[in-house]
């Protein structure tokens, strides 16, 4: 059995082929099925490192802003070791999220106004209390878990690696780990900013800059903003072909529609995100055709 507990997060997530890719995309196009992670996301590789770090270094509690995927997992690798989490929400989060969230009973503050409000009191909290600051954009050992992913896909020589991005912890994190192992793909960053549906990457607050650009732009990549409709169809897709990735992941392979592919390229998009904690807009979307 894999322990999940004070050690490297050396587990490796399937890779599987995307059945239409070539037809859909003209590109053999493959899934880095991260939603297998214990709490469906791949935030799991960040907060198994956050763990490691936090013991080494003696701290009790991990503060976060995050309503979704990031908060959720820390949550469950707090409650796995027995650690504390504490969580500040922005005043627009959806109580399907919160449910969730719930479930390994952080210590969860709603902050009047955004993710931007919550992680401004991240910060405050971190420094008066010395808690543990494993939010986006002040946790080097996120950046470390989601390098893992890269060097899982790196024996593969990819041409393409597409990420689901919002902060960019993630992208920077598998660009990190792909050229520690020697291979150089072109990092395409999806994003979509005023998306309605995928919750996980709106904002688009990339906390991670200047490392996002640098990652994108240094490996020739591109950054892509892909619609509601876009995601609405290519959740659809994936899902018919035995991929259940919420819509924020399903940006990944929504967003090769706009970069340009050779035929004999190797493509990697990252599934971030297990449809099923989601159930309420899942539903909203499959019903939709
Ligand atoms: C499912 C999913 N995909 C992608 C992302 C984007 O990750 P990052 O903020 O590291 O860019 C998130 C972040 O919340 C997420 O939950």
């Amino acid at each position: 059995m894999i322990s999940y507990k004070l050690q490297e997060p050396t587990w490796n997530t399937p890779l599987v082929k995307i059945p239409k890719g070539r037809e859909r995309y003209g590109a053999n196009v493959f899934a880095k099925l991260e939603a297998v992670n214990p709490t469906g996301t791949h935030k799991d590789r960040g907060s198994a490192m956050v763990v490691l770090e936090m013991i080494e270094k003696g701290y009790g509690t991990a503060v976060c802003a995050s309503s979704g995927n990031a908060a959720l997992s820390l949550s469950a690798f707090m409650y796995m070791n027995e650690l504390k989490a504490k969580i500040f929400v922005g005043s627009n989060v959806s109580k399907e999220k919160l449910d969730l969230i719930r479930i390994f009973k952080p210590e969860i503050e709603i902050v009047e106004g955004d993710y931007m409000a919550a992680t401004q009191k991240v910060i405050e909290a971190a420094e008066k209390h010395g808690y543990y600051n494993a939010n986006a954009g002040y946790c080097q050992a996120k950046i470390v878990g989601n390098a893992y992913i890269g060097r899982e896909i790196a024996p593969f020589s990819p041409d393409v690696v597409v990420c689901p991005t919002n902060n960019g912890t993630h992208l920077v994190g598998v660009w990190e780990g792909l050229k520690r192992a020697g291979v150089s793909p072109r990092m395409i960053a999806a994003t979509s900013q005023f998306t309605k549906i995928a919750d996980s990457i709106h904002g688009f607050y990339r906390l991670e800059e200047p490392k996002i650009s640098n990652a994108v732009n240094d490996s020739g990549g591109q950054f892509v903003s892909v619609s509601d409709k876009e995601l609405v169809e290519e959740t659809i897709s994936l899902a018919k072909q035995g991929i259940l990735s919420e819509p924020a992941s399903a940006a990944s392979a929504a967003a090769l529609k706009h970069v340009d592919l050779e035929e004999n390229d190797i493509v990697v998009c990252i599934i971030t995100g297990n449809a099923l904690k989601f159930p309420k807009r899942m539903r909203k979307i499959l019903c939709s055709r």
